[in-house]
């Protein structure tokens, strides 16, 4: 929640770069954003409630282009409504900093108190202002800007990624991260930091992900690493494979739909170049995924929030079926606090698609500090997931930026497909054949995909969305991998549409939600041929003799018969029919949100990186 940017440069003005910064990583929190740049010896702040083009209208007087020096923020509240007061940077008053801030000060109560003792005043009912006061007493004293930020987060309780300016000594930008992602840059001529790498994607590709604890002191072609202690650390550039053209719709009206589109690509991306067709089996990068590892596990325990838990959830379906060991699947932050008990040998599995979830991350070192061995299934390199992950499967969904989670999804079950298969190897419950045999059909998923996005089907999604506009609430049914699809068709439908959508095991429907069901109301059924298709098709009736107005989604040809609507579906295996059937769900969210004139790519209340708890 929340992205911050931050520039310095020899020659060119930071401005419209750390606005184009703060447009792509809007997805972290969009309800009110602001810079300040150094002018001569003061420091200047523009922020406002609302999106980033309010801050741009702000800026057209063109007072701040001409600046070297800047830091920005786009926002997801937590200590104060949005507004302009709230909107970050935030000062001391004294115009010789400036301060933005990712995270939370969990002490700030008491800092505030003993800071407006000493007659300091506060403006806003932010708990990052603290941090300014904190920075700005320690400058008063004479610190250096670096040695003023270390001295103030000596105080704090609490997570940040935070980015300090100030125009003393000809100029100085300082950042540190406790928690929350930071990554910085240097050219030879400037400086970048930013939340995400897309951030600084448009000016370099090799870039340092800072880790927990370190300050930054960033000027042109120079960055200095140390710990809160002032020792020196060595941190090493990497270079990144994606570009800065991924991040633009490339055309499409919203990301969102960019990023369905882009699904028969990810899933090439995501597991062709693993497959091993000689031996029926599969090989992944980064870390060990030996046979021996692998069959030393006794259980699996998943671990992941929203979107990802459901990618983490057809996991357990997969990896129980195909390779009989037994999956635990948590909430993360329900893991956290429950004092899980895992049995010896458990490989506790994050899946995320940031890598920075605050929940998901602890629980993976939670798990760890359990005794499990610890490993991911993550969208981003370099992230703190990964980097904490014994091994590591990337997904190759490429920047996600769409807010409501589409392809990342995809690529997290194409990856548990993978590993279903990879462990079935490991542990002889697949043989070479079988394993052939799931990797071919994996293979033809990607021609069945590209049916599916073909103007014809999306027009008949879309003309049934449309249909449906008025509905008060829906209802999403699947059994067996399905259920989770029908988990996520609903949470797609509740993140962009704002209705009521609740996805729940088919069979469990009897056992009271039922009763909500009045004429005319629809139930979403998601359905494929295989072991419980003739259980679905039961529960259909019942909805049905109820009232519900079914939509029956997927490759159940008697399903369709019994529904009022329908969206056919390429026929695949039964474990692999969920990364089908849920591209229908996402396009049907797409135009039901569509329809109801919402802002698709930026829903309201949310963020697409939740690291807070
Ligand atoms: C947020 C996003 C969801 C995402 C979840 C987990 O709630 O809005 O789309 O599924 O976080 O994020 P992660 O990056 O860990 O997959």
């Amino acid at each position: 929640m929340c992205g911050i940017v931050g520039a310095f440069s020899r020659k060119g003005a930071v401005l419209d770069g750390m606005l184009e910064g703060l447009r792509v990583l809007e997805y972290r929190g969009y309800d009110s954003c602001g810079v300040a740049v150094v002018e001569g010896e003061k420091v200047e702040i523009r922020r406002k409630v609302g999106r980033l083009t309010e801050l741009e209208k702000l800026l057209a007087d063109g007072a701040l282009a001409g600046a070297r020096i800047g830091v920005g923020h786009t926002r997801w509240a937590t200590h104060g409504a949005p507004s302009d007061e709230n909107a970050h940077p935030h000062s001391d008053g004294s115009g010789r900093l400036a301060l933005v801030h990712n995270g939370i000060i969990e002490n700030f109560l008491e800092l505030r108190r003993e800071l407006q003792a000493e007659g300091r005043v506060f403006t806003s009912e932010t708990d990052t202002e603290v941090l300014s006061h904190l920075v700005g007493r320690e400058l008063a004293r004479g610190l250096k800007l670096v040695d003023a930020v270390r001295a103030a987060l000596a105080r704090v309780h609490g997570y940040y990624a935070i980015a300090v300016m100030s125009p003393a000594d000809g100029g100085a930008l300082v950042c540190a991260r406790q928690g929350p992602p930071l990554v910085v840059a240097t050219t030879a001529d400037a400086a970048y930091l930013g939340s995400d790498v897309l951030a600084l994607l448009p000016h370099t590709r090799d870039v340092v992900y800072l880790e927990d604890g370190d300050v930054a002191e960033l000027a042109p072609g120079s960055l200095v690493v140390t710990n809160l202690a002032g020792q020196p650390l060595e941190r090493h550039a990497r270079r990144i494979d994606w570009d800065a053209e991924q991040a633009s719709k490339a055309g499409y009206p919203h990301f969102m739909l960019k990023e369905i589109h882009e699904q028969p690509d990810v899933l090439a991306r995501t597991a062709f170049d693993r497959i091993l067709s000689a031996s029926g089996d599969v090989s992944f990068e980064h870390g060990d995924w030996s046979d021996a590892r692998l069959r030393s596990f006794e259980r699996l325990q998943v671990i992941a929030c929203g979107t990802a838990l459901h990618a983490g959830m057809v996991a357990k379906y997969l990896i129980e079926q195909l390779v009989r060991l037994p999956v635990d699947l948590d909430y993360a932050s329900e893991f956290r606090y429950r004092e899980p008990v895992l049995v010896p040998r458990t490989l506790a599995l994050a899946v995320s698609q940031s890598g920075e979830t605050a929940d998901t991350l602890a629980a993976l070192r939670l798990a760890r500090e359990l005794g499990a061995s610890t490993a991911s299934i993550c969208n981003v390199m370099g992230s703190t997931v990964v980097r904490e992950s014994d091994a590591t499967i990337l997904t190759h969904a490429g920047p996600e930026i769409g807010v409501a989670s589409t392809k990342a999804f995809v690529a997290q079950v194409v990856a548990a497909f993978l590993l279903a298969v990879r462990l079935g190897r490991a542990r002889g419950t697949i043989d070479a054949n079988g394993g052939r045999a799931l990797l071919d059909e994996l293979r033809r998923l990607r021609p069945r995909m590209e049916a599916l996005l073909a103007p014809e089907t999306i027009e008949r999604v879309g003309a049934i969305a449309r249909g449906h506009v008025d509905a008060k609430g829906f209802f999403f049914l699947g059994r067996g991998v399905n259920f989770p699809i029908a988990l996520e068709g609903a949470l797609k439908l509740k993140e962009i549409s704002y209705v009521h959508a609740e996805g729940y095991a088919a069979g469990e429907m009897k056992h009271g939600p039922i009763a909500l069901i009045s004429k005319g109301m629809p139930i979403v059924v998601v359905n494929a041929p295989g072991s419980v298709a003739d259980k679905v098709r039961s529960n259909l009736h019942e909805v049905k003799a109820r009232g519900g107005h079914v939509i029956s989604i997927g490759s159940d040809a008697a399903s369709h018969e019994l529904a009022d609507e329908s969206i056919d579906v390429p026929a695949t295996i039964e474990p692999l029919s969920a990364v089908l059937n849920v591209i229908p769900l996402q396009l049907f969210a797409y135009h039901h949100a569509l329809a109801r004139g919402c802002d698709i790519d930026k829903p309201r209340n949310l963020a697409k990186s939740v690291t807070v708890e």
